[in-house]
């Protein structure tokens, strides 16, 4: 088996598996995979942290996610063949370009010296991301150096940011990290040797085009908010990170509200399945029965799940999913309160802890194969 290597570049992300890596690795070694050639399916891949480090620890990596975002970090991170210093002029020359007041300076850019922020960059950095964009498109750049342009540009704008992490909302005051200028490196590459394979699809989708010899496939998926005081489309990825989607596409949406997100952000817009507050017809939550229907048609031997506390999905519910499709192996329970890592022996003691708060939970679990078409 491959090395260890652990090591990812992603941006801030609510929800990223950074802290679960070594974890998710380790179980992922406990299951028996193919030895030429071990393959792995991250279908909700987000940052790109997971399929990076499955990446590099020489998995061949299906990585997909619905968000056009994390499709253009996977491009850059697992389709990238060549060295990294490769890319070392385009950086070069992006950052040399002279800023220009354009569409992000008008919509994202705030004074310096107003007390009241509000705005996610000072407009000096939405100069620069003005003129870099606009050049990476006047460039005409091949499929994944465009996506290494973008991923670097994304990079260093979350270095600069004044937010908590997410743009539904902006800091009053400038953060001391927006009066830093922004700088664009070459993101941390590797020249891939396996053909790793890059989707942006909704799951299911995505699910149909696999092939059937998957080993591995983990699972991250959002399990919707409890928060019923929030209005329900602000705690959507689509929503906390429609500022990089619009740099990924560079369409100048319609925007609306004081975040000014995407109007295919709002409350009318459609979300995803698995961010849905409400029951179905059935009386079950609806991201339940998504998850069900994930768990029942992925054709993988071995599934890795990560359920985090203060989902809509309740543990009796999703114990039983994976016990009707799979055979639930190993349990692993991470408490951010206590700080501690604990693996659980029985399989049905993590229920009765469910209602604790601040935990993720990772289940290493084989699926039937009867169940397997
Ligand atoms: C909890 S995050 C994944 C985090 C990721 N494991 C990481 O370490 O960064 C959930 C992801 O699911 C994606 N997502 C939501 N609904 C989806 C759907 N129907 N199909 C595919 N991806 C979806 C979101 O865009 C988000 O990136």
């Amino acid at each position: 088996m491959p090395g260890n290597a652990i090591e990812t570049e992603a941006i801030k992300y609510t929800g990223s598996k950074l802290k679960l890596l070594p974890h998710i690795l380790s179980l992922s070694k406990k299951v028996p995979v193919s030895a030429e050639n071990p393959s792995v399916f991250d279908g909700f891949s987000g940052s790109t942290r997971v399929s990076q480090a499955y990446a590099k620890n020489g998995y061949r990596v299906y990585a997909n996610d619905i968000a056009v975002y994390s499709k253009f970090f996977n491009t850059a991170f697992l389709l990238n063949k060549k060295e990294p210093e490769i890319y070392q002029p385009l950086i070069d020359h992006l950052n040399s370009l002279a800023p220009v007041d354009g569409w992000f300076t008008e919509h994202y850019g705030g004074n310096e010296n107003s007390n009241t922020a509000k705005f996610p960059w000072q407009k000096k950095n939405t100069r620069r991301l003005d003129a870099v964009r606009e050049e990476i498109d006047r460039l005409n750049l091949d499929e994944v150096t465009k996506a290494v342009a973008i991923t670097s540009l994304i990079l260093a704008l979350d270095q600069v940011d004044s937010t908590l992490g997410h743009y539904v909302s902006y800091l009053n005051e400038w953060s001391p990290r927006s009066y830093k200028d922004l700088k664009l490196t070459v993101p941390k590459l590797r020249g891939n040797q396996q053909d790793n394979v890059v989707m942006n699809h909704d799951i299911f989708e995505a699910l149909k085009s696999l092939p059937d010899n998957i080993d591995i496939a983990y699972f991250d998926p959002p399990y919707g908010s409890n928060n019923e005081k929030m209005p329900p489309s602000r705690v959507r990825y689509a929503s906390y990170y429609h500022i990089w989607t619009t740099i990924c596409l560079n369409d100048r949406p319609e925007v609306f509200g004081k975040a000014r997100r995407r109007a295919d952000t709002s409350d009318i817009a459609a979300a995803s399945v698995f961010e849905e507050f409400r029951r179905g017809p059935s009386g079950r939550f609806m991201v339940i029965e998504a998850i069900e229907k994930l768990i029942r048609e992925i054709r993988a031997r071995y599934i890795i799940l990560s359920y985090s506390s203060g989902g809509r999905a309740t543990a009796e519910e999703l114990n039983e999913v994976l016990n009707t499709y799979g055979e639930i192996i190993e349990i692993e329970k991470i408490d951010y309160k206590k700080n501690v890592m604990a693996g659980m022996k029985w399989t049905n003691d993590w229920i009765k802890d469910a209602d604790e708060k601040n935990f993720e939970l990772l289940f290493l679990v084989k699926k039937r194969q009867e169940k397997y078409q």
